[in-house]
């Protein structure tokens, strides 16, 4: 069965106490908007207080580490998420890779851990410009994807989401080109259908990520293969982020 257009919002490493009031608009939009599946992922610092306020979106982590517990200093573990009230976590964002050298490796063994704790993961892969510019584009993003999917998943289709997020559309205001980000999503639910079968690889869903934006969310989310949006900057205000809950709603009654 197809599954909901599934709208996040990652607000990285902004919001206070004082963001609650828009998480709480948001939530109201969303019962409003049932058609949407709309999610945010705040700091951890407010993934508890985000969680009492809402009564219909899902809140979630930004990363979780592989280890249930430990002398980690500075870490989260996934099962402090779910008891924060957290439903699901992203992984392997490519600021993450970046800023704290995560590994495809890495990223896997925090899926497990994530799996295990109960929650649902939104897994993130994408290409930089350069890799883009000598056309390795869809070799790196399928070698990046397939090494950081756990092997077996149990109910995949509800528990796992990519997000495909070019590196150069994130937060440039540029977006990439319709045609490629359909030639990319094709080529994503190939590889969930080798990894996963005919029967799941079909109704995973896979979100596009960069720059995405109210104006935009339209023509973006019509695309075939695009279940949904991950989005940074438009997601920290309910207008912005409704504008583009809402756009998805009309994009798959078109
Ligand atoms: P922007 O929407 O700000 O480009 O960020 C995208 C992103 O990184 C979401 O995870």
């Amino acid at each position: 069965m197809p599954q909901r257009p599934y709208i996040v919002g990652n607000w990285k490493m902004h919001g206070t106490r004082a963001m609650l009031s828009e998480a709480r608009t948001i939530d109201r939009a969303a019962q409003r908007h049932m058609k949407v599946e709309v999610a945010i992922a705040p700091p951890y610092t407010l993934i508890h207080p985000v969680h009492r306020e809402a009564e219909q979106i899902a809140v979630g982590a930004q990363d979780c580490h592989d280890q249930e517990s430990g002398a980690y200093t500075g870490d989260i573990s996934a099962a402090m998420i779910a008891d924060a009230g957290g439903k699901f976590v992203i992984l392997g964002h490519s600021e993450r890779r970046d800023a704290h050298s995560e590994k495809d490796a890495k990223i896997c063994a925090k899926a497990d851990a994530a799996l295990d704790a109960g929650l649902r993961i939104i897994l993130c892969c994408g290409e930089s410009e350069a890799v883009r510019d000598a056309g390795r584009a869809i070799s790196h993003v399928k070698k990046q994807l397939n090494a950081s999917l756990p092997d077996n998943i149990e109910n995949a289709a509800e528990r796992l989401t990519v997000a495909y997020e070019p590196i150069w559309a994130i937060g440039t205001g540029k977006t990439a080109g319709l045609d490629d980000i359909a030639e990319m999503h094709a080529e994503i639910r190939k590889l969930l259908v080798d990894r996963f079968g005919d029967e799941t690889g079909p109704d995973i869903r896979i979100l596009y990520g960069g720059s995405v934006k109210p104006e935009n969310a339209g023509e973006i989310l019509g695309l075939p293969e695009v279940g949904g949006a991950l989005v940074g900057g438009a997601s920290l205000t309910a207008d912005s982020f409704m504008g583009i809950a809402m756009a998805a709603g009309d994009a798959v009654e078109a």
